[in-house]
């Protein structure tokens, strides 16, 4: 599975069974570039994000202009933008730096992707020394070594953690505490943080001592795009993609209209990706709406879809026993999700792992954001973890993950 730079997994082509190199047989295709469609492409120019960008820019003010280090905490629902205007920004930014004299270089890490404040640390370092050794250095030693590059460099970093809940999840928030008291401890190189997440409520996971230089004030809020926004994005990436007159403007309405539900700007790119597949499939001389149905058939807009394809079988039955139980229930508990997964592999014919085991899945499948866990308040028994799946409908996760079973064991 090929994965972009900012660490998404990019399966929408292969996954769907369309080669764009096999594609019009007569090499007709309604595509000029497209690569602007692709989530490695990062926009000049985000449309109705001007607000967050500016904001993004006046807390990084005191960092160009002094070499002050800043902070800022992003955050929003799904296809919101905050990966990309932060990586925009953090390059634009090193721009005006250099103009100044300033020497300022970003790195971005998948918190999803890298589990835990050791592999994040060893993503940060492969930014410096792609040979980096995989294993051997323990965290002190990482961060030395990532102490001593900076200084050799004499750069200022903006570390930016997407996905930074997961980490938090994993490892607590030493790490993000070590970034954002950087200059005290070595004096002479800085550093600034980007966190990023869908969630609100990562503030509250950090300790009183991380938490006291994320004030809220750093907090920007990326809320979902209304239609409106939706259809100039659309209609902007068109334009830089497509042939000319080879998108009419229903096709684009038709692309906002479904795209609304989710206000995701991330899904209309990719029904207009799909689209454009589909209509080079028949004759790729122009997108219809039917294309676009077809697209909307096909795709869908959660990355639940990827981070389901990353899960093997043991992960998959226990998230299906939490997704059949959370049919008729909002919040299950451990107990009741043990039950269910019993049941479920008893079904498809496998083990039952071990109750220590079951409990590392869970925590595994709250770290990937498919299941959410949290203590209960007080009850009569005491304190219970309890369960909920937040994103997608129980019964459509419940379907996607019997459809992958039952394509056999281990399939992808
Ligand atoms: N305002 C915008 N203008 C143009 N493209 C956008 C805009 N917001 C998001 N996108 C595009 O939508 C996709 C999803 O954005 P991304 O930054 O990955 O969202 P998030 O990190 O919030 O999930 C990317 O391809 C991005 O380039
Ligand atoms: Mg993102």
């Amino acid at each position: 599975m090929a994965q972009n730079r900012s660490g998404q997994t990019v399966t929408l082509r292969v996954a769907r069974g369309i080669d764009a190199r096999m594609s019009p047989r007569t090499g007709l295709s309604v595509f000029k570039d497209q690569a602007k469609l692709s989530f490695d492409y990062v926009p000049e120019k985000m449309p109705h994000r001007e607000a967050q960008m500016q904001r993004v820019q006046a807390l990084f003010r005191p960092l160009v202009e002094a070499g002050t280090p800043s902070t800022a905490f992003l955050f929003g629902p799904v296809g919101t933008g905050k990966t990309h205007l932060s990586r925009r920004f953090a390059a634009d930014l090193a721009k005006t730096a250099l103009e100044a004299g300033k020497a300022v270089e970003h790195v971005i890490v998948n918190c999803r992707q890298r589990m835990g404040d050791d592999a994040v640390l060893l993503g940060i370092l492969k930014k410096f020394d792609e040979r980096f050794p995989d294993r051997g250095f323990s965290i002190p030693e990482k961060l030395q070594t990532l102490r001593g590059q900076l200084e050799r460099r004499k750069v200022h970093l903006i570390v930016i953690l997407d996905e930074v809940d997961a980490l938090l999840k994993k490892s607590g928030s030493q790490l993000v505490y070590t970034f954002t008291r950087w200059g005290e401890e070595s004096g002479r190189s800085t550093v600034s943080l980007i966190l990023i997440s869908q969630k609100t409520d990562i503030l509250d996971r950090m300790d009183a001592a991380a938490r006291s230089t994320f004030r809220r004030t750093n907090a920007i809020e990326f809320p979902r795009y209304n239609r409106q926004e939706l259809w100039d994005i659309a209609k902007i990436r068109a334009d830089l993609a497509f042939h000319p007159a080879t998108v009419p403007e229903e096709v684009i309405n038709l692309v906002a209209d479904i795209a609304e539900e989710y206000g995701d700007a991330r899904y209309a790119i990719e029904l207009l990706q799909y689209a454009g597949l589909l209509a080079d499939e028949e004759s790729g001389e122009e997108v219809g709406a039917e294309h676009v149905r077809g697209a909307k058939a096909t795709i869908h807009p959660v990355q639940v879809e990827e981070r389901l394809k990353e899960l093997d079988m043991t992960r998959k039955l226990v998230l299906l026993a939490i997704a059949r139980k959370a049919k008729k229930k909002a919040y299950l508990t451990t107990g009741e999700a043990e039950e269910a997964y019993k049941i479920v592999c008893e079904e498809f014919g496998e083990k039952k792992r071990g109750h220590t085991q079951f409990w590392k899945y869970l925590k595994d499948l709250d770290a990937l954001g498919l299941i959410d866990a949290k203590l209960s308040g007080e009850g009569v028994v005491g304190k219970t973890t309890i369960i909920s799946v937040p994103e997608m409908p129980a019964k459509i996760l419940a379907q996607r993950l019997e459809a992958s079973l039952h394509n056999g064991p281990g399939k992808k």
